[in-house]
């Protein structure tokens, strides 16, 4: 069985996450989308509400399941029995982080391999970030994260 993880902030999760979990969940039999739990930094929106806006937002997709995670990735990894991380790749910025990041679990543990999903072109521009900035001026974000997503960050901002 393979057993694959998605790891990230997801503050939130937007349209451009989901596609990612789509289509990586045709390539897996399990895919656990793990919420990072980082203490040293201020998210918007708590680890439980982050989780429970992703579980909504993938209920329809069978082979997945949401959970959180601290300290390092492959011990969650290994934890879950799982010998693949995914990532998506959205320009060539990403790449030298996300390289830097690959190498190092790579080292930390070498059973374990990342793979890379290239965006959806539509989806190239978007960030959590972004998407946070957008909201917090009173900006529309309907066509960038699901709507459930946009009702919290309207909650959030009071917009
Ligand atoms: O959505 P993000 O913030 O880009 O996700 C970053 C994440 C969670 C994938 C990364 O920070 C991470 O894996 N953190 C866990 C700590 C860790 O394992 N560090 C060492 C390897 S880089």
């Amino acid at each position: 069985m393979n057993v694959a993880i998605y790891p990230g902030s997801f503050d939130p999760v937007t349209n451009g996450h989901l596609d990612i979990i789509e289509r990586s969940s045709r390539l897996f039999d399990r895919l656990i989308v793990a919420v990072l739990r980082n203490p040293s930094k201020k998210p918007l929106f708590t680890v439980e509400e982050r989780i429970e806006m992703i579980k909504k937002s993938v209920s329809h997709i069978k082979n997945v399941e949401v959970d959180y995670f601290s300290g390092l990735l492959v011990d969650f990894a290994r934890l879950k029995k799982a010998c693949i991380i995914v990532k998506g790749l959205r320009a060539v910025s990403d790449f030298e982080y996300e390289l830097q990041m690959a190498l190092m679990n790579k080292k930390l543990d070498e059973e374990i391999e990342t793979v890379f999903i290239m965006t959806n072109a539509k989806y190239s521009y978007l960030s959590s970030s972004i998407v946070k900035e957008v909201a917090s001026l009173g900006g529309c974000v309907k066509e960038l994260v699901p709507p459930l997503v946009a009702e919290k960050l309207r909650e959030k901002f009071n917009k």
